[in-house]
């Protein structure tokens, strides 16, 4: 079973425009609602991809029981935290007419002390039932920098290896704690280091020093380029074959779905990039966020290269 964690979720509301007039009345032509988060991408990619999934994270009040509605329709087990305050919305405008999205997401209310310690402790009881843990996204308001430190240290403790995909502080906060995987994209790395490494040699040379600092995978993934990385198996680069994208958006938390799931299933370390790489391209295939069509999958496995550097 694959636990996510998902600390600041949303209920995403998708609004089809013909097209998007800042200062007029414009008519919605279409409404999709669905569960958001990062996590939430991953829970969605790797359910389809067969895994059993626990998804976890805070809900409140009415948005929270509609957003629990909507992470059930998905097949996800839910172990959600309930909180006092209610849940927040995002809201993506769709342009029709030019394909551009305008985001608006609410910062969400903040979590007390009391529901950040009850968290942990449904995260301690979920923890024994699962084989690999995923950790994406940011962190409410109320939660410590260090939270993500502390749910590592529990996985850890016992002995699950666990996916952490985060930015800036809430990434760099955890680092010592050496989770067992991470997936910064390239201006995530460039936070983390202070500068853009440029070249493929400043790539691998900066994914080194956070696998020496003991992180078993540090993976950097590169959109079309596909993934660097440098783990205790070896150091790869995963590349997809050329595609024409529809949505790009989440296609890093695919890939971690697809890490997550390989590793549950116990594969090599270049058929888990295969997989992280195909099901992440499949997603970039597809219009929704957090999904892909199985047969692209099928197309695009075999067609992923793995270069062994
Ligand atoms: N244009 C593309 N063509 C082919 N594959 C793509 C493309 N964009 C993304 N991918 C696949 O998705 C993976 C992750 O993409 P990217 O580096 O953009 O992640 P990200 O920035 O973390 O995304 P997000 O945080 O929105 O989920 C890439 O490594 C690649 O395998
Ligand atoms: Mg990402």
């Amino acid at each position: 079973m694959l636990l996510t964690v998902t600390l600041n979720a949303s209920v995403d509301k998708l609004y089809l425009l013909d097209r998007n007039t800042l200062g007029t009345v414009m008519r919605v032509r279409e409404v999709r609602n669905s569960a958001g988060g990062k996590g939430l991408n991953v829970s969605r990619v790797a359910s389809r991809l067969g895994e059993p999934v626990t998804a976890m994270g805070f809900v409140g009040g009415h948005t929270g029981r509609y957003f629990e509605t909507l992470v059930a329709d998905c097949g996800i087990h839910r172990a959600f935290t309930r909180i006092q305050a209610e849940m927040r919305n995002c809201v993506n405008c769709w342009d029709l007419s030019c394909g551009q999205s305008t985001e608006y997401l609410e910062t969400g209310a903040p979590v007390t002390q009391e529901e950040a310690e009850r968290f942990m402790e449904d995260f301690a009881m979920n923890l024994p039932a699962a084989d690999v843990v995923t950790l994406s996204g940011s962190l409410p308001r109320g939660i410590a920098d260090d939270y993500y430190a502390t749910l590592v240290r529990m996985c850890h403790n016992a002995g699950k290896p666990v996916l952490l995909d985060a930015s800036g502080t809430a990434l760099a906060n955890a680092l010592s704690v050496k989770p067992t995987l991470i997936k910064p994209n390239l201006d995530e790395i460039a936070s983390l280091l202070g500068c853009a490494p440029q070249t493929r040699r400043e790539q691998v040379d900066a994914l080194r020093t956070l696998h020496r600092g003991g992180v078993a995978c540090a993976a950097l993934s590169l959109g079309a380029e596909g993934v660097l990385a440098v783990c205790d198996e070896g150091e790869f680069l995963g590349v997809p074959p050329l595609i024409k994208p529809q949505n790009t958006v989440g296609c890093g938390d695919s890939m971690v779905a697809g890490f997550a799931v390989g590793m549950a299933r116990g594969l090599s370390m270049r058929e888990r990039i295969r997989l992280a790489v195909a099901v992440a391209t499949a997603s970039a295939l597809s219009i929704g966020t957090g999904e892909y069509a199985p047969e692209d999958l099928q197309t695009l496995l075999p067609m992923v290269q793995i270069h062994q550097l």
